[in-house]
């Protein structure tokens, strides 16, 4: 059995066509043109779609759709996705549907991310986990007994604005101290920024200062491995904002393995230890017990076979 996943984002379409057992059969990827409005991303991601099929014989049972924002409980309707300005509330699965001829169903990013690494990655081994996808933003998915946790309305698991801090600084959702705030990549790289600033003589600051817009998170994790501290020290206090989000995702739910993806994750253990440490700290002591951090390397690939295992399991 085959499917198509995609993963819209506001920046690029990836799109893949997937094998249920043997997973990536063919995928791409091009830029999104969000700011060129909806209809115009319906048309790339139709088109997407017909180039997937080129020179494929094989009918796919449909389409699954992986994007930021609030997933209605029908996986329709998305409400209010960031980045993508022109979708407010916006049926996606009927418009793709009337584009490409085939059925579709959407789910959140980071739901799906965690769907396709219990039917891919890491989360195969486990009933229960939570993922934290860790990219421009913060997000979240629950797998609660194999399948995805969606809670009243479909919309369970927005990880990312969990607050940890309400003096914190402000995020998109205009919330303060959210974890999106700390963790979200644009947010690191202006702590980092303005961390680095006071500090002349350090080594980033000398390829930095000129335009510090520039420093991404990979920079710091690349000095944080060359032994350069005041990397180190950003990366660590940025793992032990995460941790407290942990003490509380698994306060809430009785969930001890967290799976950790995307592309600020890449600085690895950096960030992930410190959490872990911060984590077993502020735990109560009897949900320490099997609690592990792991590494999701499916990376953004994740998302998308999630997208196509929706589609898979829903269609
Ligand atoms: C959004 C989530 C999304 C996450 C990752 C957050 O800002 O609120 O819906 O899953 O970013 O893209
Ligand atoms: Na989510």
């Amino acid at each position: 059995m085959i499917a198509i996943g995609i993963d819209l984002g506001g920046t690029n379409i990836k799109a893949a066509l997937v094998d249920k057992k043997k997973g990536f059969i063919k995928t791409s990827c091009i830029p999104t043109h969000a700011d060129m409005g909806k209809e115009h991303v319906y048309d790339r991601i139709a088109m997407a779609v017909s180039d997937l099929l080129d020179e494929h014989d094989d009918e796919p049972i449909g389409i699954g759709i992986g994007m930021p924002g609030m997933v209605s409980m029908d996986r329709k309707t998305v409400k209010n996705p960031p980045n993508l300005p022109g979708f407010k509330v916006e049926n996606v699965a009927d418009a793709l549907k009337q584009r490409t001829g085939f059925r579709c169903v959407i789910g959140n990013d980071a739901n799906l991310a965690a769907f396709g690494s219990a039917r891919f990655g890491v989360g195969i081994d486990f009933d229960d986990f939570i993922m934290i996808t860790l990219g421009t933003g913060v997000g979240g998915g629950i797998i609660y007994n194999n399948k995805i946790y969606r809670g009243t309305t479909g919309m369970a698991a927005e990880l990312g604005h969990v607050i940890i801090d309400y003096h914190g600084p402000l995020s998109n959702s205009n919330t303060r101290g959210g974890i999106e705030a700390y963790l979200g990549q644009r947010f690191l790289s202006r702590y980092a920024a303005d961390t680095i600033r006071q500090e002349e003589e350090n080594s980033l600051y000398k390829t930095f200062h000129k335009d510090f817009e520039k420093l991404e998170p990979v920079d710091l994790y690349h000095a944080a491995k060359e032994g350069n501290e005041l990397a180190v020290g950003i990366l660590r206090k940025t793992g032990e904002k995460l941790g407290y989000a942990i003490v509380n995702y698994i306060h809430i739910l009785d969930i001890r393995k967290i799976v950790v993806s995307g592309g600020v994750a890449k600085a690895g253990k950096f960030i992930l230890e410190p959490a872990k440490e911060t984590a077993i700290k502020y735990l109560m002591p009897p949900f320490r017990e099997n609690f592990d951090i792991i590494y999701e390397s499916l990376g953004n690939d994740a998302a998308l076979l999630g997208a196509a295992s929706l589609a898979f399991e829903e269609l």
